[in-house]
């Protein structure tokens, strides 16, 4: 079946500094690096490179072909990715002082003018069985789940960034949400209980991950994997990506689980967020090398 992402794409790029600036102060950087990112972008790369048959729905700047190449080049079909001449690409600006800190100024960009008629034929092909995968970084969320849940599209969103009010409104169209722990602690803050969804994926860092059923009440947990841990930033989509894409294999949810785990430990020993998710030849060495 097909794996459909109305996915944001972002460049990240990262700044390395002495010191955060001060109002009016202009800095030299000490270091710099360019990646592909944005959840969906991640998402994608990591449910391809899984193995699985995507399709990225998303808009980039005409400028920045690599972008749409890199996706490509996983595997991703990427004919419905909308090219501007007027938008920017969505993009992240993150700056990393020497304590550790960091601070980032995010730009939606062409993320967020997405129109239901651009992707009128892609719509027209989704179809029972296939899975529709979503993140609160793009427009459109409401309209597409909407479509695909009438096809019986099972649409999988993570609520990320978290707003409640954007997980309410695409919530009567979601199968499976999946969340990182601070995520989840809003969720059921705010909702007041479980939402009324067939699972929950929860992530929880180094403590590793669940899937809660909630039509059956059945808990399925996994632990994280010892790794020595380079950066997490993209493990939540890395492990998302390959859940979802061990799902669409039939796989069952403990091999899912086990091999999203075993994915997202491998991107956390690497820098970068959509670059360093693995492919599934590496994850399988990987859980072969584990005893
Ligand atoms: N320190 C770590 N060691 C091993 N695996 C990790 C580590 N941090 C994250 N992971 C893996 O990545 C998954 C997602 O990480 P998490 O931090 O929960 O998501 P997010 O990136 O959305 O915040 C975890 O469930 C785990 O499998
Ligand atoms: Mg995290």
């Amino acid at each position: 079946m097909t794996i459909w992402n109305l996915g944001s794409i972002n460049i990240d790029k990262a700044y390395r500094l002495r010191h955060m600036p001060r109002p009016g102060e202009t800095l030299a950087a000490t270091g710099f690096h360019k990646g592909l990112g944005g959840k969906g972008a991640n998402q994608s790369l990591a449910a391809a490179r899984a193995g699985a048959s995507v399709v990225h729905l998303g808009a980039a700047a005409r400028a920045d072909d690599w972008v749409v190449g890199r996706l490509t080049a996983s595997g991703v079909d990427t004919t419905h990715i909308v090219r501007h001449h007027d938008q920017a690409t969505g993009h992240a600006i993150i700056l990393l002082d020497d304590e550790g800190e960091n601070s980032i100024v995010i730009h939606g960009g062409a993320n967020r003018t997405l129109q239901l008629d651009q992707f009128k034929s892609a719509i027209a092909r989704m179809k029972g069985g296939d899975f529709l995968l979503m993140q609160n970084e793009t427009n459109l969320q409401v309209e597409l789940a909407q479509i695909a849940a009438k096809r019986s599209v099972r649409v999988v969103y993570s609520a990320a960034p978290f707003d409640i009010d954007a997980l309410r409104a695409v919530l009567p169209h979601i199968s499976i949400i999946a969340v990182n722990e601070g995520e989840a602690a809003q969720l059921t803050d705010l909702l007041g209980g479980d939402p009324d969804v067939e699972g929950m994926l929860i992530t929880r860092g180094a403590e590793g991950a669940e899937y809660r059923d909630l039509r059956d009440d059945r808990h399925f947990q996994v632990p994280a994997f010892a790794v020595d841990v380079v950066d997490t930033t993209g493990a939540g989509d890395c492990f998302a990506g390959y859940f979802v894409a061990s799902l669409d294999r039939d796989e069952d949810i403990p091999s899912a689980l086990r091999l999203a785990a075993a994915a997202a430990a491998l991107k956390v020993t690497r820098r970068g967020a959509g670059d360093a998710i693995p492919k599934l030849a590496e994850v399988e060495q990987f859980l072969a090398e584990q005893s």
